[in-house]
């Protein structure tokens, strides 16, 4: 395989507490990169396996930053990119896949579709990522496997073939079979280790005894089931974003971890073409091309440095070679970039398409930023969705204003949340999703910029992105609606509506007025 077919970079992704977390583990576990797995409240291994760099995490024991977690695996190069559990950061999530190629989404057995596997999956389909859905805690009392693939077909809209069937569920539940290589393995329940495991012809008697005659029956009736039922699987589909796969199993005891990990490697796509304003960018050209998506401050606190994740979309990239910065016009040279295994990290001397760098950053990147060894292309920005609660942030500390003035910049670079500029009155106005992407701001200045924040409400609905052809109706909005308009970091034209009534009206006044609710159109 060539460097960039043997390539899977991917995130895993779910609604909180699916068990995203554990599954990370477990699939750092079968790439060797951990020898045990901590999700027996063993918090201390937790800590390594997962990445939670920033202090602010760990104080509240929730995932914030994305980090990335590489190893190799039967031949294949597995770039994990994780992302924030917590939904009030699902702006970086969203982020994150925008730089990976496929996904897996982690769903529980016994609450099947939740409000954030939705939204995942509408983003998932926005870039036409194809995904894998891992059905989890099959060892808990669930809901039937039936039930819970009609309502991932419903509510997800979009069809799904079953790769693995469970084998009971609960207490009784005694693994999984493998139908897209069609064996069976029996492990042994362990929390923490890959265990011996035993394969079994499901046709033999052998089945009936390891698992019970009632399990093997049922087993063979669901099987012919599925295969009645489920259109055969295609892999052509499965990349289009047609057709997503399913996998069931348990996370926490191993079970059906393998099975996936096993076929995702083999189904998954490699690398894919990138799409830049100007034209679309294949893996296979010989010059390197990257943007970054993600950028993570503190990672040690020590030295209060950044990193910027850039993500190869082609070429080569090398250590210390000259790259164009394109929107400083500026060549630029790494000396260390790093590469990240699980916590550790090390230097990279080069990397391929669908890897991930991390380039130490002081303040020169933007989310969104595109880097070549010379082409003048922009990878499309990364999209940013109207949030849903919004502050006037203001400088606490009259003697602290440089400080208050580069820490709002550099933390809106990092995306950390939006910004806006109120046009009416110079003030700015903060968008998040979630009420503890404000805590980290004010966390964050006090911490990292010595500066304090104060917050003061303002009541908004939604901000929409304004374009329009008829350049004399888009003045004449701007004039009726000048106290409502802002600039968000970009410079770009922001209608800031306080209601749904009022942004509803505005839309039926102005019909040559495109009112857009993602930055990305
Ligand atoms: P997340 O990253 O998606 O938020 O989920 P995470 O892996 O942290 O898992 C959430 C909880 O679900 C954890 O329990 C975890 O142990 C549990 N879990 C994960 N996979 C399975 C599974 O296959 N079966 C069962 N029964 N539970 C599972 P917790 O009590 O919140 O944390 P912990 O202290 O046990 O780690």
């Amino acid at each position: 395989m060539t460097e960039i077919e043997r390539r899977r970079t991917f995130a895993i992704i779910s609604h909180p507490d699916a068990g995203k977390t554990t599954l990370t583990e477990k699939f750092l576990l079968f790439g060797g990169q951990i020898q045990v797995a901590g999700a027996v409240k063993n918090n201390k291994i937790k800590k390594t396996a997962t990445s939670d760099w920033m202090d602010i995490e760990k104080q509240r024991g929730i995932s914030v930053s994305t980090s990335v977690m590489e190893f190799d695996y039967n031949g294949y190069k597995v770039n994990i990119l994780d992302t924030p559990g917590h939904q009030d950061f699902a702006e970086d999530t969203y982020r994150t896949l925008t730089a990976v190629d496929s996904a897996i989404i982690v769903v529980d057995s016994a609450k099947g579709v939740e409000a954030q596997t939705r939204k995942l999956m509408e983003v998932c389909r926005m870039r036409n990522t194809p995904v894998i859905i891992f059905i989890n805690k099959m060892d808990r009392e669930g809901r039937d496997p039936f039930d819970l693939l009609d309502e991932l077909e419903e509510e997800l809209n979009i069809h799904v073939r079953p790769l693995s069937w469970p084998i009971n569920q609960g207490q009784r539940f005694k693994g999984v079979y493998n139908i897209y290589e069609q064996k069976l393995n029996l492990f042994t329940p362990n929390k923490q280790r890959v265990t011996e495991k035993v394969e079994i012809d499901i046709n033999s008697n052998n089945l009936d005894e390891q698992v019970g005659a009632e399990n093997a029956s049922q087993l063979r009736d669901d099987l012919e089931l599925v295969n009645g039922v489920y259109p055969e699987f295609d892999i052509e589909s499965y990349r289009n974003a047609e057709v997503a796969p399913v996998f069931f199993g348990s996370a926490l005891n191993n079970f059906g971890v393998q099975e996936l990990l096993d076929c995702f490697v083999q189904i998954a796509p490699s690398p894919k073409p990138t799409k830049a304003e100007e034209r679309m960018v294949e893996p296979t050209e010989p010059k390197f091309t990257g943007f970054i998506f993600k950028i993570t401050a503190n990672i040690d606190p020590n030295h209060r440095s950044c990193i910027a994740f850039c993500k190869v979309c082609s070429g080569k990239f090398v250590r210390n070679a000259p790259y164009h910065h394109i929107r400083l016009d500026k060549t630029v040279r790494f000396s260390s970039p790093t590469q990240f295994m699980a916590q550790r990290k090390s230097t990279v001397d080069e990397a391929y398409p669908g890897d991930i760098v991390g380039l130490p950053d002081n303040g020169i990147f933007k989310i969104g930023d595109t880097l070549t060894e010379g082409e003048n292309i922009h990878f499309r920005g990364l999209p940013s969705f109207s949030p849903l609660l919004f502050k006037y942030i203001e400088n606490d500390d009259p003697m602290k204003s440089k400080q208050f003035q580069k820490g709002i910049e550099q933390l809106m670079n990092e995306g950390v949340a939006q910004m806006f500029v109120n046009q009416f009155n110079n003030r700015r106005i903060i968008g998040t999703v979630g009420q503890l992407q404000f805590e980290v701001i004010q966390y964050r200045l006090e911490h990292e910029y010595n500066a304090k924040c104060r917050w003061e409400p303002v009541h908004l609905h939604k901000a929409c992105w304004i374009e329009s052809d008829d350049e004399q109706e888009l003045e004449n909005f701007k004039k009726r609606k000048y106290q409502y308009m802002a600039k968000d970091i970009e410079g770009r034209d922001v209608f800031l509506a306080d209601s749904g009534y009022v942004l509803s009206m505005a839309e039926q006044d102005f019909k040559h007025i495109k009112f857009h609710f993602t930055s990305e159109f």
